[in-house]
């Protein structure tokens, strides 16, 4: 059965109350938004004035339609325990992947994977290597759990400095590596990849090396690949990837990753029993199913995409090639004055990334709401 307006006020309570009673995901965009994605409805929000939400990389489209209807036909599933149905998640992600099933681990978003890697491979006496800017949690968690962390700064031309990430591999426990990287965008290829985990495994007998790969299904590149292949060669890789971007299901939380077996059940001990929700298994699962989900987003991602960076481009802002669904431009003043004044004018987009801070990291919506949104910029930079 789809899920008709009608289902699915029903299904989510939303009665004469209305929008009071929405939850807040469904607020930013509106309730025609989160149900059928269509540009028509997200300029009808616009006009209600409801933000345009470019702050979390998410799918502007909404869940993938699969992931929907399993989500509905499995509610009558959720009194029983969800421990089995895990199974059934990495054997579907194996097969997506050619890797047995047993060099899969799922985690509540990738999100926990990340958290499980800095627990599982740092200690006091071996750090994390990470970059500056990259994605924030593994620093976060081992500062949280008072690990030593050396953060590597970006090059001039935003890349991560592979070089200078790779002198402080010695002594480490783990490297944290974001392929393409969050917020630059920027994606090295996978000769770079390889020839940098290679060096890094040699230059530590210990050091775990984990490839953030969130964003590879934006990624068009010709140069970049996966890195999941070198699980197989090299047990001290692991390769994280997420449901929460191109697949539309962050609010699910499923992520997975990686690895050899031993090395994954160094991080799975960690984990709690039957944390991924029998709703959340299903939802995965059905979108892996549908083969045009990704071929429909990239495209669709990538033309917004194209049409943000011609903007900024033209009104003199450079942009650091992205690869992502999202994109960070050099606005040349505060970004978080920006981030204000924007929030002010109903577009929300990325927190600040420092030492980047007039650099702003915007996500990249559908054609209609970058439409929209580019307006607001163009007041707000003026
Ligand atoms: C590079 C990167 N890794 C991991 C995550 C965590 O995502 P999730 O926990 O939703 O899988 C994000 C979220 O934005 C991200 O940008």
């Amino acid at each position: 059965m789809s899920l008709s307006r009608r289902t699915f006020v029903r299904t989510f309570g939303v009665g004469s109350a209305g929008a009071l009673t929405l939850p807040a995901w469904l607020n930013a965009r509106g309730l025609e938004a989160g149900t059928f994605g269509t540009d028509e409805a997200v300029t009808a929000t616009w006009r209600d004035g409801v933000p345009i939400k470019l702050d979390s990389n998410e799918n502007p489209h909404g869940p993938a339609p699969a992931a929907v209807r399993a989500i509905e036909q499995s509610f009558r599933r959720a009194s029983l325990y969800p421990s089995k149905g895990e199974q059934e998640v990495r054997d579907a992600i194996a097969k997506a992947n050619g890797v047995a099933a047993d060099q899969v681990m799922l985690g509540c978003g990738s999100g926990e994977i990340l958290r499980l890697a800095v627990q599982a491979f740092c200690t006091p006496t071996r750090h994390l290597v990470a970059a500056k800017p990259t994605f924030e949690t593994p620093a976060k968690y081992a500062e949280v759990l008072g690990l030593p962390v050396r953060e590597v700064p970006v090059d001039g031309n935003l890349a991560l400095d592979l070089k200078a990430m790779l002198a402080q591999v010695k002594g480490a426990g783990l490297v944290f590596l974001c392929n393409p990287n969050n917020p630059t965008g920027h994606v090295h290829g996978k000769a770079a990849v390889t020839a940098f985990v290679e060096a890094a495994l040699q230059a530590d007998p210990e050091v775990i090396v984990l490839i953030d790969e969130a964003y590879h299904e934006f990624v068009a590149d010709p140069s970049y690949g996966t890195s999941i292949p070198m699980v197989s060669r090299h047990p001290r890789v692991v390769v994280s990837r997420t449901f929460s971007k191109i697949y539309g299901l962050a609010g699910m939380r499923l992520g997975y990753a990686f690895g050899a077996p031993a090395t994954l059940t160094r991080m799975e001990r960690l984990r709690l029993d039957s944390a991924i929700g029998g709703l959340t298994q299903a939802a995965g699962v059905a979108a892996l199913a549908d083969p045009m989900q990704v071929t429909r987003e990239h495209a669709a991602n990538l033309e917004a995409r194209t049409f943000t960076i011609d903007w900024f481009t033209k009104a003199g802002y450079a942009v650091v090639p992205s690869q992502t669904n999202f994109i960070l431009a050099h606005i040349k003043r505060d970004s978080a004055k920006f981030k204000d004044d924007c929030a002010a004018q109903g577009v929300l987009i990325g927190r600040v990334f420092p030492p980047l801070t007039q650099h702003t990291r915007i996500s990249i919506g559908t054609l209609a709401e970058m439409k929209q949104a580019v307006q607001v910029f163009g007041r707000v930079l003026a």
